[in-house]
């Protein structure tokens, strides 16, 4: 199963989508995290995408696509993919179409995460992510123990160098310019499904379970 988590920052998209590989048994694919991975890794790839995404402005398509397409030949997502922070232009959605297509696949459902900029803001600055196995705390929702290490491994806990407010703005205003009319692109071909992104983690994840069964 091919699913696209759709949302502007801080919808939860990250989060929801790790609770759904075990119930999907479909990896993760985040080009967020791979990217942060990149430029962690102080690859020349990583060191083109920092200028853009410390910016909180998105990362030219072409670049995009190369990280995309060698991910989904590895095995593990041979049976689908949970879409996370991808595609975010229309024409990154027509190269996924293309993609999935040479794989004789395509996305069954777009699962829209609807949520305001101001519980957006509250959400991001409030995130700490854990740098050894990237799961997701905020500082009043989901607290990290009080010792500050992660709770499943151990590892350091970090804030993204994009989380501050005014990087947060302007990553909003890239999703309404050139991500938001991907709901018309998806939409045309009955494919979203909206949810309330607010509420307790439980509840909407419950809220993308019955939307992905639907
Ligand atoms: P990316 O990493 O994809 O960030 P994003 O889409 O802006 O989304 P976030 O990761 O900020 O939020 P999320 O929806 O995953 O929320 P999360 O689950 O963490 O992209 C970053 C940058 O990389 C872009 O700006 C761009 O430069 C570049 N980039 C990436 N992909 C690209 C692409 N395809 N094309 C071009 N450029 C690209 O949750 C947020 C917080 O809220 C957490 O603290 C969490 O604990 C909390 N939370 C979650 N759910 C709830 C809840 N129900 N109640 C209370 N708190 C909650």
């Amino acid at each position: 199963m091919d699913v696209i988590l759709f949302g502007p920052p801080g919808a939860g998209k990250g989060t929801q989508a790790k609770r759904l590989i075990s119930q999907l048994s479909v990896p993760q694919i985040s080009t967020g995290d791979m990217m942060r991975a990149e430029r962690a890794s102080g690859t020349d790839l990583g060191k083109r995408f920092e200028s853009f995404m410390s910016a909180g402005k998105l990362v030219p398509d072409a670049l995009v696509l190369e990280l995309v397409e060698q991910r989904l030949k590895a095995e593990d997502a041979e049976a689908g993919a949970i879409f996370d922070g991808y595609p975010r232009t229309i024409p990154q959605a027509e190269a996924l179409d293309s993609m999935l297509d040479r794989l004789e696949r395509k996305i069954d459902v777009v699962v829209s995460m609807e949520i305001s900029l101001a519980e957006q803001i509250d959400r991001i600055t409030g995130r700490r992510t854990c740098v050894g196995c990237g799961h997701i705390y905020h500082v009043r929702y989901s607290p990290p123990p009080s010792e500050g290490r992660c709770a499943n491994c151990g590892g350091e806990l970090s804030q993204r160098k994009d989380d501050l407010e005014e990087v947060v703005r302007k990553r909003h205003e890239e999703y309404l310019a050139n991500t938001a009319p991907l709901l018309g692109y998806y939409g045309a071909k009955g494919l979203v499904v909206t949810v309330n992104a607010v509420g307790s983690l439980d509840d909407v994840t419950a809220r993308i379970r019955d939307a992905v069964a639907r």
